[in-house]
């Protein structure tokens, strides 16, 4: 069985692209690997984030990411600042990472630039960080898109370098899970090809978005005339339509407005409002648990206590070792 580590951003709520194209295989992931969640608090603090902003911020990630079927008696799911063992391995590590590797860092670059007022530390050290994330539970792979390839592989190299100074195989060196085929790409609603805040807030469909919302942002999605010659090629905006209604609908509902498409009888109309009713209904569980959870206290603080303590399990033998290495131990 292999290992898995992924850090969930701390906030940003999540959105259908978010569920078909990562969550959804999270969910099978977590039955064949030994599977550890965290949300990574500590690395949100780069930016300052207001402490009560973050707080309920990371209350609701967690609440998402359980009410989309991440299940805390299979996989490991807790709170990045809860396991302390991290912080002393990111320290460690730091010793072996060099100034001009960490200045080089494409996101480190960026957030420089973004943020010319506070450019600290903390931002500097950020793979360093994400590297103890990872080792720290001897992690095999890794679930992260293109952005963070240089992440891994930056931790790859602070895995080598360790290993080969102390002429020990501590830590295999972690690779991107490749989801391969079964990465659904979820398109947005704006015409454009990816669903995400980036691109605007209405281009996204939030499981917490409440109904109204959702069924205002679909009927405003962006459609043309219509077709006028029959059997013709739909322009990307509405192929991104159907795309969506091969999520959430019925084979044959999708056949239907394909067929209509076809022949150049199709109501964009009713594409969208059949879109809105199946997306509702496709997301009402999941919101339903969503508030649950959410307003269950005793569930997650219960949830990230034994998080916390089941990732304990496999941290402190870690940090232990990294003790051993370094010679701290009793005389
Ligand atoms: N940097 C990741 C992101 O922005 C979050 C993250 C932190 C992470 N630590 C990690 C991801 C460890 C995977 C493994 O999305």
């Amino acid at each position: 069985m292999e290992t898995v580590v992924s850090g969930i951003r701390s906030t940003g709520r999540l959105h259908l692209g978010n569920y078909f194209g990562a969550l959804k295989n999270f969910i099978t992931m977590q039955q064949e690997n030994r599977c550890y969640f965290f949300i990574a608090d500590y690395h949100a603090l780069t930016t300052h984030p207001d402490p009560k902003a973050l707080s309920a911020s990371v209350r609701s990630v967690l609440a998402e990411y359980l009410a989309c079927g991440i299940d805390p008696n299979t996989a490991t799911i807790y709170r990045q600042s809860d396991l302390v063992e991290t912080f002393e391995l990111y320290l460690a590590l730091n010793m072996q990472a060099y100034l001009g590797e960490l200045m080089k860092t494409t996101s480190f670059k960026d957030k420089a630039r973004k943020q010319p007022e506070n450019v600290n530390a903390g931002l500097l050290t950020y793979p360093v960080l994400m590297a103890a994330d990872i080792l720290i539970h001897k992690a095999h792979k890794v679930p992260v898109g293109k952005d963070q390839e240089q992440h891994l592989e930056m931790t790859r190299t602070f895995a080598r370098r360790f290993n080969h100074f102390h002429g020990m195989d501590v830590f295999p060196e972690p690779v991107a899970y490749n989801f391969g085929k079964q990465l659904v790409k979820v398109p947005g609603l704006d015409g454009s090809g990816k669903m995400g805040k980036s691109e605007g807030e209405n281009n996204a469909i939030y499981l917490a978005d409440a109904p109204e919302v959702t069924r205002k942002k679909i009927m405003r999605a962006l459609t043309d005339q219509g077709p006028t010659e029959p059997n013709s090629k739909p322009p990307v905006f509405i192929q991104n339509l159907f795309t969506l209604l091969g999520l959430v609908s019925t084979p044959d509902v999708v056949k239907h407005y394909k067929k209509t498409y076809a022949d150049c009888s199709i109501r964009y109309g009713d594409l969208k409002k059949q879109l809105a009713e199946d997306t509702l209904a496709f997301i009402a569980p999941i919101r339903e648990r969503i508030v649950d959870i959410e307003n269950d206290t005793a569930l997650i603080n219960r949830v990230l206590k034994d998080g916390a303590e089941k990732a304990r399990e496999s941290s402190s033998k870690t940090l232990q070792e990294v003790r051993d290495l370094w010679g701290f131990k009793p005389f």
